[in-house]
């Protein structure tokens, strides 16, 4: 049971559950990045991944691993926390080399799933679980559109400002624990040596990088839509 017990199998199940997060928002993203540049192709992907058997399993199974990082994310903090004692009260600058994301993963992780509520509460909540119920029509704006049509929750919901607002804020914390999260995962996997290390920390800040501004992309582009009412 070392894996459950010891400290570097922990960290294992943190990067293992962490890598398949992020094979999922790379989905996640190029599924976005759909809607931009047609709008019925996004749904017709929606469509697909309605309430398919396979699409709720994938569901089940992603909600269990966003679950299992998360418990072992604060079993490791606890950990750390009792390990260093008092000293995490001490005034102390932080170490050459090591970033200001790799110190607060855990605040991120936190940030990162409280967005995360208001982005379920928003879509997933309206569109699959919606249809789980067997609900063919689900109100939007005092309009009623069909849970299928994701295209349409995108377009109403990125037309607030400060729906705008709070994603980027969102994308901009996943940015900071993406640029720590995937080198770290990487280390633990064991693909440390000297010559990868500073490579890894490159290839994970542009993976980082290229995620945000994905995101953020799809963001901007449908609340700049949304400004000229259709007419572009
Ligand atoms: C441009 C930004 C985004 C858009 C337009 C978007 C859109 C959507 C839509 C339409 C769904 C519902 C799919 C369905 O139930 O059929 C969904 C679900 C979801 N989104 Fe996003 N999303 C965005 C960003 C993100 C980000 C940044 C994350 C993670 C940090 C994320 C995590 C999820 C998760 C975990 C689900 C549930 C997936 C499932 O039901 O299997 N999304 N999103």
């Amino acid at each position: 049971m070392w894996l459950l017990n010891s400290s570097i199998g922990r960290k294992l199940i943190m990067s293992i559950s962490g890598v398949f997060l992020l094979l999922f928002l790379i989905f996640h993203l190029c599924m976005n990045v759909t809607a931009v540049f047609s709008e019925e192709a996004y749904n017709m992907i929606c469509t697909l991944l309605g309430v398919n058997w396979y699409a709720v399993a994938a569901t089940v199974v992603l909600a269990a691993i966003i679950a299992i990082h998360f418990i072992y994310a604060t079993l490791l903090t606890l950990q750390n926390r009792k390990a260093r004692g008092n000293d995490r009260y001490d005034v102390n600058v932080r170490p050459k080399g090591v970033s200001w994301a790799s110190q607060n993963m855990f605040v991120l992780g936190v940030i990162i799933i409280g967005f995360m509520l208001l982005h379920f509460s928003q879509f997933w909540y309206k569109m699959m679980f919606a249809e789980l119920l067997g609900n063919h029509e689900v109100e939007l704006g005092g309009t009623l559109v069909s849970p299928q049509n994701g295209a349409a929750f995108i377009r109403y919901y990125f037309s607030h400002l400060w729906v705008v607002i709070a994603y980027l804020i969102w994308y901009v914390a996943l940015w900071f624990h993406l640029t720590h999260g995937i080198w770290s995962a990487l280390q633990t996997v064991g693909w440390n040596n000297t010559l990868w290390y500073n490579r890894w920390k490159t290839i994970g800040n542009i993976v980082a990088t290229l995620i945000f501004l994905g995101f953020a992309f799809v963001t901007i582009v449908f609340y700049l839509k949304s400004l000229c009412g259709g007419a572009c």
